[in-house]
């Protein structure tokens, strides 16, 4: 029976960011570090999840939400203090715990699972995640006696120049049995060059008692990389957005250059879409089949259906339907609804509006608090007048209405159905349906007006 709960340690400040927010909550592909690490441990079939908090504790909490156990570190003592403040949230029925830190984002659920398999059919007291690397400079080494046992991990502070060399490290990640790590964790002290209590210590403390403690070497070691400042924070950027675009290619969508294409994690794209580079998919994004996405295009939190073209535009917080066709140059704002077959041209904003079935907004336009029917056609330079300084105002325009180019519509306004707006109309009052509205000045032709003094033109 897998058991296994995780304990990931996310208390430290992480100084060497230089930044107000607690390290483990700098995104990498979109989401927190801490939040790859959960994601990791979770795929590899844990019980629980117990984050250790400390740095910022509330905002850990309140971005990582439910389904996840939490313990509080207080002051930051070292990380077999940081694994001792989970003893008591952990739930009595957990046998064994991998622990992990909140930094390292890149680790795979593959590599976790194969961890607590190696320890559970070894039925080891500890088993360390650890990795063959060419510099091991940073990390904790791994010392082994006779025939290969490991007597202890000595981290680089403590290292002599013989150990040093040793090229396994620690990775940072362990399965412990949990009785077992708990009765070690309690004879640790704080005697070493930093004046921490080591959770590596809990190694010599185990094997000292001829309990079992083996290594499980990770295949690769790119992935044991930590974070620990901005430049390892881009490094694991480019590995992520590389994994998640090739997982996507690898489902059929086309990529015209992944090297400059930004998607984030939880993004959703359907077969045979391509997207076009310079573009970022941010957040919640999910896009069907048959799409055409950028080049140089945004979405961020925006659902996008089949079929549907999107050509150097930004939209935020909007849903997209199948057979749209947006930009080049438009800007949807949250709120935006297109349902099908909707066109949405160059210079057109739009804002918390519903568009419907089949209507076109081609050019140069603005759009807000507006509910539009279907098929449509409002011209080029169409402002919805929504603001009068103070409120925002709705504008309602029935199916099959023809809007005329430069038509300013003063909220709140309703244009019934079938109804035409000549062109260059302010419109203030509610048009009904099958009707024609004019609300411009009578055109005046002065006729031989060259001949004309220039005052009396003035006084026209
Ligand atoms: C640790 C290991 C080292 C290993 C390396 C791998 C120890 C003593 N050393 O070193 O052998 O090679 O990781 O990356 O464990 N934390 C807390 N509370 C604390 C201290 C740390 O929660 O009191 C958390 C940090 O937020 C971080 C993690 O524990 O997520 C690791 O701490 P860090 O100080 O980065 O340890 P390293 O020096 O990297
Ligand atoms: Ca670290």
């Amino acid at each position: 029976m897998n058991n296994t709960a995780a304990v990931i340690l996310a208390a430290g400040k992480g100084t060497r960011m230089r930044s107000k927010t607690p390290k483990v909550l700098h995104k990498v592909a979109g989401k927190p570090l801490v939040w790859h690490v959960i994601n990791a441990a979770q795929g590899a079939g844990v019980k629980e999840v117990v984050v250790v908090v400390g740095h910022g504790a509330e905002g850990v909490k309140n971005t990582l939400g439910e389904g996840i156990k939490f313990a509080l570190q207080s002051e930051q003592l070292g990380t077999a203090h940081a694994v001792m403040q989970a003893k008591d949230v952990l739930s009595p029925e957990i046998e064994n715990v991998m622990v992990l830190c909140g930094d390292t984002p890149l680790l795979e659920a593959v590599t976790l699972e194969k961890l607590i398999q190696t320890h559970l059919a070894k039925k080891a007291a500890c088993t360390i995640l650890s990795a063959q690397v060419t510099n091991p400079t940073g990390y904790g080494r791994i010392i082994r006696g006779d025939g290969g046992k490991v007597l202890k991990i000595v981290e680089e502070k403590d290292a002599d120049e013989s150990q040093k060399a040793i090229k396994e490290i620690n990775s940072g990640t362990y399965c412990f049995t949990k009785n077992e790590l708990f009765k070690a964790l309690a004879k640790i002290t704080p005697d070493n060059a930093q004046g921490e209590y080591y959770l590596t210590d809990v190694i010599s403390v185990l094997s000292d008692d001829n309990l079992g403690v083996f290594s499980c070497i990770a295949d690769n070691p790119k992935e044991i990389q930590g974070v620990n400042d901005r430049v390892h924070l881009a490094a694991a950027e480019k590995v992520l957005r590389m994994r998640k675009n090739i997982a996507l290619m690898q489902n059929g969508v086309t990529l015209i250059d992944p090297d400059t294409t930004y998607i984030d994690y939880d993004v959703e794209i359907g077969p045979d879409t391509t997207i076009y580079p310079f573009t970022l998919l941010q957040g919640d994004v999910t896009i069907g089949a048959d799409c055409e996405i950028g080049p140089s295009t945004t979405l961020k939190n925006t659902s996008v259906g089949e079929n549907t073209t999107i050509t150097r535009s930004v939209v935020i917080d909007s849903n997209i339907g199948s057979g749209c066709s947006v930009g080049p140059f438009a800007y949807l704002r949250p709120g935006t609804v297109l349902r099908q077959d909707v066109k949405i041209g160059d210079f057109v904003e739009v804002k918390k509006s519903d568009i419907d079935d089949g209507s076109k907004v081609p050019h140069l336009s603005y759009i807000g608090d507006s509910t539009i029917g279907k098929n449509v056609n409002v011209g080029a330079g169409t402002i919805t007048c929504n603001y009068d300084g103070k409120n925002k105002w709705p504008t309602v325009i029935e199916d099959g209405a023809f809007i005329g180019s430069n038509t300013n519509l003063v909220a709140p306004v309703k244009v019934g159905k079938n109804s035409v707006i000549g062109a260059g109309s302010t419109i203030t009052k509610d048009i009904p349906q099958n009707s024609l509205a004019i609300a411009r000045q009578k055109q005046k032709n002065i006729l031989d007006w060259k001949k004309k003094n220039k005052k009396e033109c003035r006084d026209l």
